[in-house]
């Protein structure tokens, strides 16, 4: 039996969520197409359309189920934030993923200094990894837009985000070890792109523009969970629900907000 909030309120649905997560069925079956087909997708959308929630919880438990035929079964999952040191977090993920022995801080910095050697430092990394031949690598790196914080800065930090994103297209560019690198985006720094030298021509040739769920996908995202969690909801309180957020995209956090207050608010 479910215990505890099926909504997660204003934070997005997490990997091990995935019975949580409706109404982004076919989204997801969309996004595992265009994964057989490249190996670069970058998601695009407004904050808080539900890019993050869709990977993390929609597309990302998907892939161990084997759905993509044409590639390996096997997947490691490396999830990070560029954050303000983008190169110390990709190590930081690759290294929690288990892929490089112990978890533990010389480890990090190993891995780092591996992959600043060279534009190449993720095939690299790969290669010397504990990953099982053949087995597929995905990178996630939510809030890519993170990394514009420090264009143009000729400084250091301005430097390791060139030599990231250096790094993301590399690998992008090569199909002799399966990576797979998917990037979350705000749309609003789509332009930003054409600042770093390839990466324009990348996303455009691997964007997936987020839809926003229609009326019957917002009622599956209410039911959804509140079934999971075991309770009812009357149909004149979904269908207020519904008319309330209407078609405005930027209702989705709220409407996730007010589900979670209630369902406190029913177990009291
Ligand atoms: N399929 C969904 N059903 C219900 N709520 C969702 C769904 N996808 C996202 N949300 C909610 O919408 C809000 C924004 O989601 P998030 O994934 O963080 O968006 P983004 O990464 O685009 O900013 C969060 O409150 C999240 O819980
Ligand atoms: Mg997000």
């Amino acid at each position: 039996m479910f215990e505890g909030n099926p909504f997660p309120g204003l934070r997005p649905f997490e990997f091990d969520e995935n019975y949580l997560f409706f109404g982004r069925e076919e989204q997801v079956t969309q996004l595992l197409q265009r994964l057989g087909n490249t190996r670069f997708l970058a998601v695009v959308g407004a904050s808080g359309s539900g890019k993050s929630s869709l990977v993390r919880a929609g597309l990302l438990p998907e892939l161990h189920g084997g759905t993509m035929t044409s590639t390996s079964i096997a997947w490691e999952l490396s999830i990070m934030r560029p954050g303000g040191d983008p190169l110390t977090k990709l190590a930081q993920a690759l290294v929690e993923s288990n892929l490089f022995g112990d978890v533990n801080e010389e480890n990090v910095l190993q891995t780092r200094a591996t992959l600043s050697r060279s534009g190449l430092g993720l095939i690299e990394a790969y290669r010397q990894s504990d990953i099982e031949e053949g087995s597929n690598l995905l990178l996630l790196v939510d809030q890519f837009e993170e990394i514009f914080r420090f264009r143009q800065s000729g400084d250091k930090t301005g430097q390791e985000a060139s030599h990231f994103i250096q790094l993301l297209l590399e690998t992008a560019r090569q199909t002799d070890f399966p990576i797979f690198i998917i990037l979350t985006m705000r749309s609003d720094f789509l332009g930003d792109c054409a600042e770093f030298k390839g990466l324009a021509e990348a996303v455009n040739e691997g964007e997936y523009l987020i839809p926003r769920l229609n009326r019957k996908q917002r009622a599956r995202a209410i039911e959804g969970p509140v079934k999971v969690g075991g309770a009812e909801i009357s149909p004149r309180l979904k269908q207020q629900l519904l008319n309330d957020i209407g078609d405005d995209p930027d209702q989705l956090p709220i409407l996730q907000h007010a589900l979670m207050r209630m369902w406190d608010y029913w177990l009291n």
